[in-house]
């Protein structure tokens, strides 16, 4: 087993956009409708959207390699990219995605901890992240990391509002 990591640059453009569009349709497919589905992909996904995400220079994001196969991806924010003002101590992690048939690899653990790895060297107090509340895998994963929920909000998938539970895990105190 052979597992490695890579920070993508804009040169990963197209494959980013890939693997982005696909683990989000193949984890949230079964829970939502056709319509609001592809409204979502198509606004957080396009080329000119997720190239402008990587040129932010306040965003990270990185491949993982399950045996030089792509197997999933992570994006994390500081400063003024995360999405909701958690303030300058906060790291978010907006998306961390393993392609279900890489999942419970132990690539999730992985992601997670380049996260906490990036936090730490940049002396944030805390790593936060919004969940949708039935999306049970992932809350599952989070809780086994240490994550605790704090709060919630609100998220558009197409025009339905859904509920986000707000996890976090403190690494100072
Ligand atoms: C959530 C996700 C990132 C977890 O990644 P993963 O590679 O499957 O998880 P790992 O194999 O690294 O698991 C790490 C630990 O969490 C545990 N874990 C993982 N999923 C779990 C679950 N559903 N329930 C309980 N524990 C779980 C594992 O048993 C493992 O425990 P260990 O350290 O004691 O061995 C992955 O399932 C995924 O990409 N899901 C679809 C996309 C998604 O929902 N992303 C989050 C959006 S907010």
């Amino acid at each position: 087993m052979n597992i490695n990591i890579k920070k993508c640059t804009l040169e990963d453009l197209r494959k980013l956009q890939e693997i982005s569009y696909e683990t989000f349709n193949e984890t949230f497919k079964h829970q939502n409708s056709p319509e609001n589905m592809n409204a979502y992909l198509e606004r957080a996904f396009n080329l000119k959207q997720l190239e402008r995400e990587l040129s932010n220079i306040s965003s990270l994001f990185f491949f993982v390699y399950f045996n030089n196969e792509v197997a999933g991806y992570l994006k994390v924010n500081t400063n003024d990219a995360q999405s909701e003002k958690m303030g300058d101590e906060s790291l978010e992690i907006e998306r961390i995605y393993i392609w279900s048939k890489f999942q419970k690899h132990g690539l999730g653990k992985y992601l997670l901890n380049k996260a906490m790895e990036i936090a730490m060297k940049d002396n944030k107090r805390k790593i936060w992240l919004g969940v949708w509340e039935k999306n049970e895998n992932a809350i599952a994963f989070y809780k086994k990391m240490g994550f605790v929920q704090t709060g919630a909000h609100s998220f558009y998938m197409g025009d339905e509002e859904q509920i986000d539970f707000i996890m976090i895990k403190t690494l100072k105190f």
